[in-house]
Formats: C-alpha cells, sequence, structure tokens
C-alpha cells in the first residue's frame, strides 16, 4: 500500500510517498523543505517563524511528493502524520494538514511518534531488518536507547539527563561560529584537527545506568573558549571540534556498549539527526563488529528530519491498527 507522510516538527516541512507491504519498503518521493537559512539568522530555531514557514510549505511540499512520486490522493491507503513530540505550534501545523487531507478525501489518518519514525528509517535502509534490536537515537533534541521488541513497542533503557548530543554539538560549534546548525560542520572540522589537543572532561557516566549527560563537557568546553580567549590566545577551532567531538563519541559508545552487553541484543540500529556524524558512525560500526553483532544505520538522507520515515512508522501503526480521528492533537512532549 502507498502511504503518505508528513512531517513538520521542528525546522523541516516534508512530505513522502512511501510504498509498503510485506516484502517491500521502497520510497517513492521524500520532499523536504528545510528552513535552515532563516534560522540561521538567530542562531537556532524560531518556533513562531518555524510554524509560520510550515503554513507557507506544507500543501506544495505534499503536491510535490505526490507528483513525483506519479501517484493520486485516490492511490493513498493512509495518511502517516508526526504528532509528538517536537515544537506545539509546528506539529500543529502539519497534524491539522493531514486531518483534513484524510477526512476529506476518507483516507485513514495514522499519528506518528517523531522518535519511531528516525527508528524506522532503517526499515527503509535495511529491507530484512525486523525487531526485537536495540536502537541508539541521537537528535538535536533525544539522546535515547531503546529496546524495541515490536515495530511499535519501544522501551526507553537509557537517556540523557540533560543536553541530547545535537544540542551539545550545536552550542559549542555556535560558540566557535560555525553556521547552525553546528553539528555538521563540526563533523568536518573535526578531521583538521587533534583530538587530544585540549583536555576536556568525559562526558558524567553516571555509574552503571544506561544514562547520558552532555551538559558537563558543553560548559567545560565553553569555559576552555572563554578563558582562552579572555587571555588573548587564539582559539583553534579544529582541535576544539575534534577533542569534544571525540569525548562525545567515546561516551555514547561507552553506553551503547554496556546496552548490547546487557540486553543481549544481536542489532544495534542508530537513528537521529546526529546518526550523520560520521565518528559516531565509524566508531559504532567498529563496536559492533568487535561484539559481533549487525550495525544499522540509515543513509545520511534520511538521518534528519523527513517524511519518508513517518510513512513507514505510520505503515507499522496502520498493520496495528492504530489509527486516529478528527479529535487527533498535537503534543510537544514525548509519549513514547
Ligand atoms: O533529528 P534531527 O534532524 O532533528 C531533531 O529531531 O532534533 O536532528 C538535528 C540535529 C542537530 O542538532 C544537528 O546539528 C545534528 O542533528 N546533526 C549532526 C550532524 N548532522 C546533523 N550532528 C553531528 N554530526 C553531523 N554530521
Ligand atoms: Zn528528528
Amino acid at each position: 500500500m502507498y502511504i503518505l507522510g508528513i512531517e513538520s516538527s521542528c525546522d523541516e516541512t516534508s512530505a513522502a510517498v512511501v510504498e509498503m507491504t510485506d516484502g517491500k519498503r521502497r520510497i517513492c518521493s521524500n520532499i523536504v523543505a528545510s528552513q535552515i537559512e532563516t534560522h540561521r539568522l538567530y542562531g537556532g530555531v524560531v518556533p513562531e517563524i518555524a510554524s509560520r514557514a510550515h503554513i507557507e510549505a506544507v500543501s506544495r511540499v505534499t503536491r510535490e511528493a505526490l507528483d513525483t512520486a506519479g501517484v493520486k490522493l485516490s492511490d493513498i491507503g493512509a495518511i502517516a502524520v508526526t504528532a509528538f513530540p517536537g515544537l506545539i505550534g509546528a506539529l500543529l501545523v502539519g497534524v491539522n494538514f493531514a486531518k483534513s487531507l484524510a477526512f476529506s478525501n476518507n483516507i485513514p489518518l495514522v499519528a506518528v511518534n517523531h522518535i519511531k519514525a528516525h527508528v524506522a528509517a532503517s526499515y527503509l535502509a535495511d529491507e530484512t531488518l525486523k525487531p526485537p534490536f536495540l536502537s541508539l537515537v541521537v537528535s538535536g533534541g533525544h539522546t535515547s536507547i531503546y529496546e524495541v521488541s515490536d515495530y511499535t513497542e519501544f522501551k526507553e533503557i537509557g537517556a540523557t539527563r540533560d543536553d541530547a548530543a545535537g544540542e551539545a554539538f550545536d552550542k559549542i560549534g555556535r560558540v566557535i561560529g560555525l553556521p547552525y546548525p553546528g553539528g555538521a560542520a563540526m563533523d568536518k572540522l573535526a578531521y583538521e584537527g587533534d583530538p587530544k589537543a585540549i583536555a576536556l572532561p568525559s562526558p558524567a557516566l553516571l555509574g552503571d545506568t544506561l544514562d547520558f549527560s552532555f551538559s558537563g563537557i558543553k560548559t567545560a568546553a565553553l569555559n576552555y573558549i572563554n578563558s582562552e580567549t579572555q587571555k588573548g590566545n587564539e582559539i583553534n577551532r579544529a582541535d576544539v571540534a575534534a577533542s569534544y567531538t571525540k569525548k562525545i563519541v567515546d561516551a555514547i559508545v561507552k553506553k551503547t556498549s554496556l546496552a548490547i552487553d546487557k540486553t543481549g541484543t544481536k542489532t544495534l540500529v542508530l537513528a537521529g539527526g546526529v546518526a550523520a556524524n560520521s565518528h559516531l558512525r565509524s566508531a559504532l560500526s567498529e563496536l559492533c563488529k568487535n561484539k559481533k553483532i549487525k550495525f544499522i544505520t540509515p543513509s545520511l538522507g534520511l538521518c534528519g528530519d523527513n517524511a519518508a520515515m513517518v510513512a513507514a512508522a505510520g505503515y507499522f501503526e496502520y498493520l496495528k491498527g492504530n489509527l486516529s480521528d478528527t479529535a487527533l492533537n498535537a503534543s510537544a512532549s514525548d509519549m513514547i
């Protein structure tokens, strides 16, 4: 069946058509209208501007997704929309648009959790992937480890207690003058620096738990930059990027390794915007090789926010009979 996915939880308006059957997972179109250039002026996402930009784009992006796929609305078996978590005003645009489209055309409506959608991107990356597996979701708002027992059943077994990894990258990226969002630029810059050049503390490991904490290392990096600047010393941005990235990646690998041992999983799925980080991808790939378990992560284009992953997640909710009606509302908080 064809699923139309709609995503508007943050600063990307996206619509996609995905064909899902028992043995087939195919992306027919995946249109992403990014607002990054608009928010860059302010160094971060401005919620009001995001909502307005979603309103302007959602109809055009959806039309383009259908046209590119060569599919009519009457061919669509279900409309899947990100309903939570995210920026409430941004989510409401996608949710209300999807509701109107679904009910005016008599198409089943499915509400999708954005985090589950990030994980579902891997079903599109690897047609053989099926639960159970362990998933590490690293994005701008989340850093969590889930036991995925079924396509729609997730149990959080570890999470950040403060900042998300993406947030930590973006903050220091901004301070060293990288364009918003700093994550991707820092990934590249880190190759030009020495990861041992700057002595930063490791992120707190919080004992034997599977939780993360990135606020300490973020503050330590900020203090280093401020004190060097006050002394009139020039900051070696590449060294900062390399040292900071190494510490964050090492901490994520350590916790993931512990989670693999604790759960005895045979497959690790890496998901979320920060899954695009090349240092993290190769470190986790190495870890899984050593532990002799499968490592699956989407291609770079499917790591960030997009509607193909929403459509894929929506397909599995649809199969479970988890349909929504006109009472569907968006929620800013995580309802996993
Ligand atoms: O999943 P996502 O697109 O949006 C959320 O749901 O939050 O993640 C966005 C985050 C941003 O913090 C961005 O800087 C980060 O993903 N990111 C990266 C890379 N590409 C995107 N972080 C590190 N390395 C990258 N290559
Ligand atoms: Zn996301």
